[in-house]
């Protein structure tokens, strides 16, 4: 028993010198070790199965309208990182560690629900984004639809599939002199689906959580601990921004706004609407996860 504790002494005073002195090598460019890529993968596995089947894909996934509107999604959203076939990601995302892999073989290792479940909620500490409040319920499975079709689909049908909306009916016709001009009339529908509008409030979630824990969510996801310390928010040591606390009982907000609900609201979905020198940045808040985050804000 005492050789046990021992050991766990020694094991903790390791770890705390390994972290102290700085052995890790945190650089991008420094791989992992084979075999803690290993775990690491292995972990990402069983931890995306054990949560994903709290959401179910809809009975007829597979249809045609999906795969399309998953190719718009793709193609405004994913690409850049992952690349398609024929497409090489931008040049930014072959600088990451791990770098994102191409999703040509996703269905191979992950059922439609898995791949929910990852778009959704992103993956930590690996560079790959929640899409939760990015990414509308159908747009999230359409997506999913859309990998299922990866695998068979030659770089020129991606082409056709995902021309941009730019592109006339002539120019996607002389890169692709084999499709008739009715496809290309069809593909021109395809390349209007946009995937950019701002998801007003996410599909439940699978347990749901109250109230405080969701504002503190919408805090984490919209980019906030990145300039603001907030009571009750995991996030870096910043002052960026002034702390978020004890707004109620302030004369204004931002020197400007109003320390209600509805001033608390449009300030978070528009600062530069109310003071147009501010350095807060337009984040692209819904109204209900503006709401969600003002009422939290007058109670904390
Ligand atoms: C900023 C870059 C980035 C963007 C944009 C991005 N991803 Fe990722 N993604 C990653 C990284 C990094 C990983 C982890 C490495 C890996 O396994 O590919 C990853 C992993 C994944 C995985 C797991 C792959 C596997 O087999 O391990 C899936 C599925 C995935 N992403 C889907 C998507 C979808 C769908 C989109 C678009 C909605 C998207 N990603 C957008 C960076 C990105
Ligand atoms: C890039 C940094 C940055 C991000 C991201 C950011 N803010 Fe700010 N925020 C600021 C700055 C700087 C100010 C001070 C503006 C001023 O008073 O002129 C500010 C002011 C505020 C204020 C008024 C505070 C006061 O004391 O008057 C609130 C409320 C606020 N931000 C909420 C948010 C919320 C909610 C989010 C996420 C949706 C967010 N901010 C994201 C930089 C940021």
């Amino acid at each position: 028993m005492a050789a046990f504790a021992a050991a766990g002494v020694l094991g903790a005073a390791g770890a705390a010198a390994f972290v102290w002195f700085g052995v890790y090598d945190v650089s991008a460019t420094g791989p992992h070790l084979q075999p803690v890529h290993s775990l690491l993968e292995i972990a990402l596995q069983r931890a995306v199965q054990r949560r994903s089947d709290a959401h179910p894909p809809p009975r007829d996934l597979l249809t045609r309208e999906r795969v399309m509107q998953g190719a718009a999604c793709f193609r405004d959203r994913c690409v850049a990182c992952h690349g398609a076939p024929g497409v090489a990601p931008q040049a930014f995302s072959l600088g990451m560690q791990p770098v994102p892999s191409s999703l040509v073989e996703a269905t191979r290792h992950w059922r439609p629900q898995d791949l929910y479940w990852i778009t959704r909620n992103g993956i930590k500490m690996s560079g790959m984004p929640a899409w939760e409040y990015r990414l509308e319920e159908g747009e999230l499975w359409a997506i999913v639809a859309f990998l299922d079709a990866l695998p068979l689909m030659t770089p020129d049908q991606y082409r056709t599939l995902t021309a941009s909306p730019e592109q006339s009916p002539e120019q996607s016709s002389e890169k692709t002199p084999e499709k008739s001009s009715a496809s290309v009339g069809k593909v021109e529908g395809v390349a209007a689906a946009r995937c950019d509008g701002i998801v007003d409030a996410p599909a439940p979630l699978v347990p749901p959580l109250a109230t405080v824990e969701l504002a503190q969510r919408a805090f984490r996801q919209h980019g906030c601990t990145a300039c603001h310390t907030i009571p009750g928010v995991v996030g870096p040591d910043t002052s960026n921004g002034p702390r978020l606390s004890g707004l109620a009982g302030r004369d204004r907000i931002g020197g400007k706004a109003f320390p209600t609900e509805d001033g608390l609201t449009a300030w978070i979905r528009d600062p530069q609407a109310i003071d147009a020198h501010n350095a807060m940045p337009t984040l692209g808040v819904s109204e209900t996860q503006a709401r969600l985050m003002a009422r939290y804000l007058l109670s904390h």
